[in-house]
């Protein structure tokens, strides 16, 4: 007699489940396929690993995506067409951008882990690395934020979905903010400096 509500119970649940699965995206796959993708002009990709060797053959304009990373090792994995290496809370390169990437490299702890540091995990950092990003934009131009949402737990995704809505992102019109499994996939247009 108990049974039948168990069992609907357990439909029921596993229905909500996938409703609540299919609002997530598979990170790369919308950094690569979607993002990337729809890219041309002067392109700053920020932070990157083995998995961004080829991003460059994503991007309409190839040869105007460049790269960023402060651990010299990782410039074998950054643009053929231009790398730099250096810290991007002070990087200047003395021109603005098109578009910035700033997916993979908010939302972790600053030790050094896996041969990878980060120095953007407190919500000052984080704040002067969404200001600095501005900066180097032009207006128009977009700026992707794609923090972690599940390496420190303050930053999970409630956090992100207040944060992304305060300054300076406020000084962009949204074109996206999806879920990925682990980054928020948030994507925005500047529309004032
Ligand atoms: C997870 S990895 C690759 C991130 C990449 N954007 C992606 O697709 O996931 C993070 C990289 O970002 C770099 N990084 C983190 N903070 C940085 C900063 N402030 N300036 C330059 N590179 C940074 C680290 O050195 C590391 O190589």
């Amino acid at each position: 007699m108990k049974i039948k509500p168990l069992v609907i119970t357990l439909f029921l649940f596993s229905f909500l489940h996938i409703n609540i699965d299919a609002r997530i995206l598979n990170d790369r796959e919308w950094l690569t396929k979607t993002y990337l993708a729809s890219l041309e002009g002067k392109i700053l990709f920020v932070g990157v690993n083995y998995y961004n060797a080829d991003y460059h053959t994503y991007v309409k304009t190839p040869e105007t995506y460049e790269t960023l990373d402060f651990i010299p090792e990782r410039s074998k994995f950054g643009s053929p067409y231009k790398h730099h290496v250096g810290d991007f809370l002070t990087f200047d390169p003395g021109y603005k951008y098109d578009h910035i990437c700033l997916f993979g490299v908010l939302g972790h702890f600053g030790e050094i882990a896996e041969g990878q540091s980060y120095n953007m995990d407190t919500e000052n950092a984080m704040t002067q690395a969404l200001e600095h990003a501005t900066s180097l934009l032009k207006i128009g131009g977009t700026l992707q934020v794609g923090p972690n949402r599940i390496s420190i737990p303050k930053f999970n995704t409630a956090y992100w979905q207040t944060r992304l809505k305060k300054y300076p992102l406020n000084k962009y019109s949204i074109i996206s903010n999806e879920f990925g499994a682990c980054n928020m996939l948030w994507w925005g247009k500047k529309i004032r400096d």
